[in-house]
């Protein structure tokens, strides 16, 4: 496995650990809170009045209320003005003495409800949690295709002998055999290899994997066969049948696959891809006919 691939796993594990403990800290702020007055007297719970969970209820009651209530303590008192007799024959109203009392009832936190702080609290490490998960999940779908055998893992082309039948026809003239899976042009590989390649395993069985892909700006670049070789459509970089760099604004040969050979199959091991710098004389020559392109930017 590639440091790419182990760094893509550390960083998943991460953050789905990330998300589990967002998730854990969101569950434990939802809890109830233990009261902050537990073990204290009744007289020290009365003192104090600056607890959360405190309501306090403005009551309005009469006098006769009052003295009915031995336990209410009175505050405020407000007369009503006595009004001027216009009459002396009329009979006075009986003066309403209007009593306010203030009266402090503790409520527990589930009558008080949840603060703005703690919705606040919930709603950050939610949001953070779905982040976390939402990126671990995208990094495990990355990762997906290594697992599943689609592009980025080992594919299985087929067997030596047949691909090099395809890939050659009687004439002498190369097809190259195209592997979707592997996004590859399987060609014949020349007898004697350049030194840029020693080494690299990118031949088997004489035969080599190509990228489709253009170095330039990525378009899919297909086979001229008059010319014998890959042109690209877009700006018009040019490459021989072994994907070297002849001409355009392409800065490098085309990118290569390392390749085994496997009980006689042809393995395209598309996890790796290798690049390699102009070739500095082809290994194969180019081009045998005319090209399948118009004008080409040279660089
Ligand atoms: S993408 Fe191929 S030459 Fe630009």
């Amino acid at each position: 496995m590639s440091a790419e691939n182990l760094i893509l796993i550390g960083v998943a594990i991460v953050a789905i650990l990330g998300a589990i403990g967002a998730f854990a800290i969101a569950f434990k702020r939802s809890q109830p809170e233990k009261d902050p007055l537990e073990g204290l007297s009744e007289e020290t719970r009365r003192a104090d009045r600056s607890m959360a969970g405190v309501r306090v209820e403005p009551i309005v009651t009469t006098s006769d209320a009052v003295a009915e209530d031995e336990e209410a303590t009175t505050v405020e008192v407000e007369a009503e003005p006595e009004p001027e007799p216009e009459d002396e024959d009329e009979e006075e109203p009986e003066a309403v003495e209007v009593v306010r009392e203030t009266r402090v009832v503790e409520v527990t936190t589930e009558e008080a409800g949840v603060s703005r702080r703690q919705f606040f609290n919930r709603a950050l490490a939610a949001t953070f949690g779905a982040f976390l998960a939402l990126f671990g999940v995208d990094s495990l779908a990355f990762l997906w295709p290594k697992v599943t055998g689609g592009f980025g893992a080992d594919i299985d082309a087929g067997p030596v002998s047949d691909l090099s039948a395809q890939a050659v026809t009687a004439d002498g003239s190369i097809i190259p055999v195209f592997i979707p899976e592997a996004r590859a042009y399987i060609v014949p590989a020349p007898t004697s290899l350049s030194a840029q390649y020693e080494g690299k395993s990118v031949e088997g069985g004489g035969l080599m994997a190509l990228f489709q892909r253009c170095v330039h700006l990525g378009c899919r670049v297909p086979w001229c066969a008059p010319s014998q070789g890959f042109e690209c459509p877009c700006h018009g970089s040019k490459y021989n049948s072994i994907g070297e760099y002849f001409a355009g604004p392409a800065p490098r040969n085309l990118d290569r696959f390392v390749v085994e050979v496997v009980g006689g199959r042809f393995i395209i091991k598309t996890g790796t891809i290798l690049e390699t710098p102009r070739a500095p004389t082809l290994s194969v020559n180019y081009p045998q006919g005319p090209s399948c392109i118009g004008a080409i930017a040279e660089e």
